[in-house]
């Protein structure tokens, strides 16, 4: 750390970081001073700014976008695993599959992993959509879009290395399946299954414009740092771009917006109904 670098955050900077990262990303930091001081200090004194206010104008200055980008990797948290509220995967298996596999009639699958951090999330379903269809997915195109602010996050998951821990809760036949062995108990996912998952970066309190409408989305553990307005306006804007039938899973910790546009089906299971009923 260079001497001389004042990295507490003054009260009037904190607010300043605050309302920059919740208009522009949607997540509150309101009342996480600490947490943020303690993500930023290090960088800031290693950069050589002076103090907090310092950094905070070449965040705000920079056309870049390298130093923004940089302040969303720190202060993103990406904690995710394999596995990880396994009542979607059955529901994913058991309901939403078989239904889709008859309605969706140009055999275009379109599933959306929004906030997908490392990917854990976004290689899970491939491998569940690996499994479902077998040998019938060369009649179908099964690509997982799956998207983060986090580029520091994106690298990692397109990358796919995990370390046999994190592998623990996935079924044994899949982790010889889907992974091979490199150095050091780390293990990546194979590349047959990599290709299955488009990674990409999108912040959600853009607009979403991506072509076709999704089938299935899921945000999960994404909204729980946003307000309800924010979280409100998202549901709405994936409301838009979910089929007629398609799905939105959210995390199980995470209230919906009290203006829901989906219909409830299960605990984090949301369903748009089919037009006509
Ligand atoms: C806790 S992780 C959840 C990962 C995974 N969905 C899961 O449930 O395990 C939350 C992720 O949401 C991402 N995120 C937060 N705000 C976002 C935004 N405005 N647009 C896109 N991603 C965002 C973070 O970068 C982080 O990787």
């Amino acid at each position: 750390m260079s001497v001389g670098c004042d990295t507490n955050i003054s009260e009037h900077d904190f607010i300043r970081l605050v309302n920059f990262v919740k208009a522009g990303y949607g997540i509150d930091l309101e009342g996480k001073q600490f947490i943020v001081q303690s993500r930023l200090a290090n960088y800031v004194a290693d950069c050589g700014f002076r103090n907090f206010s310092e950094y905070l104008e070449a965040v705000f200055d920079d056309n870049s976008g390298r130093e923004v980008a940089n302040l969303i990797n720190r202060l993103t948290t990406n904690h995710t695993y394999f596995m990880r509220e396994s009542e979607h995967f059955d529901h994913f298996r058991e309901v939403f599959l078989p239904q889709a596999e008859k309605a969706v009639k140009d055999h275009d699958l379109r599933i959306w992993s929004a906030g997908c951090s490392f990917g854990n999330e976004p290689y899970n379903l491939a491998m569940c959509l690996d499994e479902y269809f077998g040998f019938r997915q060369h009649d179908w195109d099964l690509k997982i879009l799956a998207t983060d602010i986090s580029f520091n996050a994106l690298r990692s998951a397109a990358r796919g290395v995990y370390t046999e821990n994190a592998l623990h809760d996935l079924p044994e036949e899949w982790r010889r399946k889907y992974f091979e062995q490199r150095s050091h108990g780390l293990y990546q996912v194979k590349e047959s299954l990599r290709s299955k998952v488009i990674f990409k970066y999108h912040n959600l309190m853009e607009e979403i414009g991506f072509k076709k409408k999704f089938d299935l989305i899921l945000c999960r553990n994404v909204m729980i740092y946003f307000d309800d307005d924010t979280k409100s306006h998202l549901c709405r804007r994936f409301y838009d771009v979910t089929e007629d039938g398609g799905y939105l899973y959210i995390g199980h910790a995470e209230s919906a917006p009290a203006d829901m546009p989906y219909v409830k089906q299960k605990p984090a299971i949301y369903r748009k109904e089919v037009s006509g009923k």
